[in-house]
């Protein structure tokens, strides 16, 4: 292949991981004089459609930005409406979401939640554990520099009892205590509702990521929206520090 060009025969690579900042549900509602809670309902309708058209299109990972460590400083009934909606969500979605053949996966911290949605998250992930399709990882209570700061305590703890030297603390060993560390680095994250920031989401897995940013509020996200994402995506020329265009993964 010629230094820096793809030849024109060659059809662009679907991404394998795509990430999701699913944002804009309650401008979505207010712009409808609705509340916010009616945004984040009509967003798990977006979800379901998403996640239908990835395994579609044929990618292997996405990962949804579906609350983030600092969420738990909205009103307390806001935050009451999403978890009401996690719980719904898993319980009614999850038998179809494993007939399908999706694989969930689960990453954020789960000290602290209230019982019944920890048994929720560890149900979703052993029912489908076995599953070769699509795997969804679900970022549930997610900030990226706590993940960061949860790994790197559990490399101290390696060192502190001998397991590993100190002078074998590498980005390699760090990234193997991360949540999901053998799901890949996310090719592509998409932010909805026109927001132009990462908002603590996989500050370490997007080094090389491909940032998308869509003015589409996610309620009204769907499969030509997520289309429009890989296409410019597709137009892009990853470098990962070279001089020479290269696949993500
Ligand atoms: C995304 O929509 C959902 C969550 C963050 C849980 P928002 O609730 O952030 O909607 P906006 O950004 O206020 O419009
Ligand atoms: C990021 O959106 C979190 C999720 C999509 C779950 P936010 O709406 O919470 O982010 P900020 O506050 O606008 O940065
Ligand atoms: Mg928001």
């Amino acid at each position: 292949m010629s230094e820096g060009k793809v030849p024109l025969s060659v059809k662009p690579a679907v991404p394998r991981h795509v990430a999701i900042i699913m944002d804009g549900n309650g401008r979505w509602a207010a712009a409808r004089g609705l509340p916010r809670v009616e945004g984040h309902q009509r967003g798990v309708e977006a979800l379901r459609r998403t996640i239908r058209a990835a395994g579609e299109i044929g990618i292997g990972f996405i990962t949804i930005f579906s609350f983030s460590a600092e969420n738990w400083s909205r009103p307390a009934s806001e935050v009451g409406e999403l978890m009401g909606l996690l719980r719904r969500f898993i319980r009614n979605d999850l038998a179809e979401l494993h007939q399908s053949n999706v694989r969930v996966r689960i990453i954020g911290e789960r000290e602290g939640l209230d019982a019944d949605i920890g048994r929720l998250l560890v149900e979703a992930e052993e029912l489908t554990r076995g599953n070769s399709g699509l795997t969804l990882v679900v970022a549930f209570n997610y900030g990226a520099r706590q993940e960061i700061a949860r790994a790197a305590r559990r490399v101290a703890e390696q060192v502190t009892s001998g397991a590993i030297k100190n002078a074998d603390v590498t980005m390699e060993t760090l990234g193997r205590f991360l949540d999901a560390p053998d799901v890949p680095d996310p090719d592509l994250i998409i932010r909805t509702s026109g927001e132009q920031r990462l908002s603590n989401f996989l500050l370490w897995q997007s080094a090389y990521s491909e940032l998308v940013f869509v003015p589409t509020y996610w309620p009204d996200f769907d499969r030509a929206a997520l289309e429009l994402a890989i296409g410019e995506y597709q137009q892009r020329e990853r470098r990962f520090g070279g001089l020479v265009a290269k696949t993500g993964s």
